[in-house]
């Protein structure tokens, strides 16, 4: 391993921790799991540490550790602002605890005129859908077969329709498919629409610019995914959006007057912030956010797209494999790959890599369901079939893909562990396929005897210890 690369390692939390395998050694884990959630950066983790013993109440008292807080609190806002070149006399950072919330929220609070729908994507996590099509007339953009956004699609339903806002993933968490934002924010306004951004994918792995930048209006994204696991995220936009109406959620800190007859909503940020807010989380994000401002940002991004090509061109070479989306050496990918293997569930895949070499995927649908059914060409009458099983409380035999997805810490070597278990899940299937146990109520795999899972048990209960 290089020693730059080495370097980098050694300022995430946790990356030598070793896990046991079903034949009862231990092995480095690998975390190829990112997309869900990133390690903690060791940055991040010694400033909570040395703020922690001035950690006291925002907004409430006003004694000095008070005073400290809410300094530190307003602090984080303003640097998260200025990161993401944003405008602080005209946008606003709202704290949230992740990007669900923060699209929520949106959801909630976007004013419309009748007749105005929103536009979104076939590609979107459910975060990016539900709130919408649950409360709003939504459209959804089509996508080609290979996954990639059709922006003729959008700019005719754009030209069609009174779009009031157009809510599109910066990079897919099933592909990693990067959507060309530019070119979309130019679009989106002509047509007099606002873009909002989930940057739930794409904060974590590229620079992204409001105003002079991509230009999204809006965006949102979680923390836990960006090295700071403390329970925070950020919706950002356009201050104005949050100066009238009702909050979806009201109480404390909320308001600037109440009495008996009376409730006068404070300005935002406050109005918008319900409760006492998470400070811890949202320092750690605007700190991780600073970590990659000093640790050449461009460059690591840089390093993870050759790390996802390396990757995809290994990956290309298991027998069997189908890979989906298109490869990134054609369009511009964040380290996400989603695959399958011929013959050999999605399930089994993640459960034979877990068991038999320590490294740790996701399978299923990842929350993007529309998505996976388009990307597996799978017919309406599959879809309602597969559907009438979950409903019946099947959890077995459904559709699904393996994803692996990177973070900047992630090495070629990690990649060669990889592709050296699906080589040997390959050689051994039959063996593999016969030995593991399906779990029906979980709809996952086991492995033969061992005492993998009373390891795991006897591990969880130390930290209650
Ligand atoms: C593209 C995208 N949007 C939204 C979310 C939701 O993020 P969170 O679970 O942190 O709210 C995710 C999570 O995986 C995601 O990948």
């Amino acid at each position: 391993m290089p020693a730059d690369v080495m370097l980098l390692r050694s300022e995430f939390l946790g990356l030598n921790e070793t896990v046991p395998i079903k034949d009862g050694r231990r092995v480095v884990y690998v975390n190829f799991d990112n997309a869900a959630t990133t390690p903690p950066l060791k940055a991040v983790v010694a400033a909570v540490n040395a703020f922690l013993p001035w950690y006291s109440s925002v907004h409430r008292g006003f004694g000095y550790k008070s005073q400290l807080s809410t300094g530190v609190y307003n602090r984080a806002r303003d640097y998260i602002t200025r990161f993401f070149g944003a405008d602080p006399g005209k946008d606003l950072v709202v704290f949230v605890k992740n990007a669900t919330e923060a699209l929520n929220k949106l959801s909630y609070r976007l004013k419309t005129r009748q007749n105005q729908v929103i536009l979104a994507s076939r590609m979107e996590h459910h975060s990016n859908d539900l709130p919408w099509r649950l409360k709003r007339k939504t459209l959804f953009a089509e996508l080609p077969p290979d996954g990639r956004l059709d922006l003729a699609d959008l700019e005719n339903k754009l030209r069609n329709n009174r779009v009031a806002l157009v809510t599109l993933c910066g990079a897919s968490n099933v592909t990693g498919v990067i959507n060309p934002l530019r070119t979309i924010a130019e679009m989106t306004h002509y047509y007099g629409a606002a873009f909002l951004v989930d940057a739930a994918q794409l904060v974590p792995h590229r620079p992204l610019r409001l105003r002079s930048g991509e230009a999204p209006d809006f965006i949102a994204f979680s923390g836990h995914k960006l090295y700071a696991p403390f329970g925070s995220g950020v919706l950002l936009g356009p201050a104005k959006v949050f100066a009238e109406g009702i909050p979806e959620l009201t109480g404390g800190g909320t308001v600037a007057a109440v009495s008996k007859t009376r409730i006068l909503f404070a300005p935002p940020p406050e109005r918008e912030e319900a409760g006492t807010p998470n400070l811890i989380g949202a320092f750690a994000l605007a700190k991780a956010l600073q970590w990659l401002q000093e640790h050449d940002f461009p460059a690591l991004a840089t390093y993870e797209e050759n790390l996802t090509k390396y990757a995809y061109n290994r990956l290309a070479t298991v027998p069997g494999i189908r890979l989906y989306g298109p490869p990134p050496f054609i369009t511009p990918r964040v380290g996400v790959i989603a695959f399958n293997l011929e013959g050999i569930p999605h399930s089994l895949v993640a459960a034979a890599l877990a068991y038999e070499a320590g490294i740790g995927v996701r399978h299923g649908c990842f929350c993007a369901r529309p998505y996976v059914h388009h990307l597996l060409r799978l017919s309406p009458a599959e879809i309602a079939a597969y559907e009438e099983r979950i409903a019946a409380g099947k959890k077995q035999d459904l559709p699904g893909m393996v994803r692996v997805s990177f973070g900047f810490y992630n090495t070629r070597e990690e990649v060669d562990r990889l592709i050296a278990a699906l080589f040997f899940l390959r050689d051994e299937e039959v063996k593999i396929k016969k030995s593991y146990r399906l779990n029906p109520v979980t709809g996952e795999y086991l492995p033969p005897g061992g005492d993998y899972q009373v390891r795991l048990d006897r591990h969880r209960e130390s930290f209650f210890l």
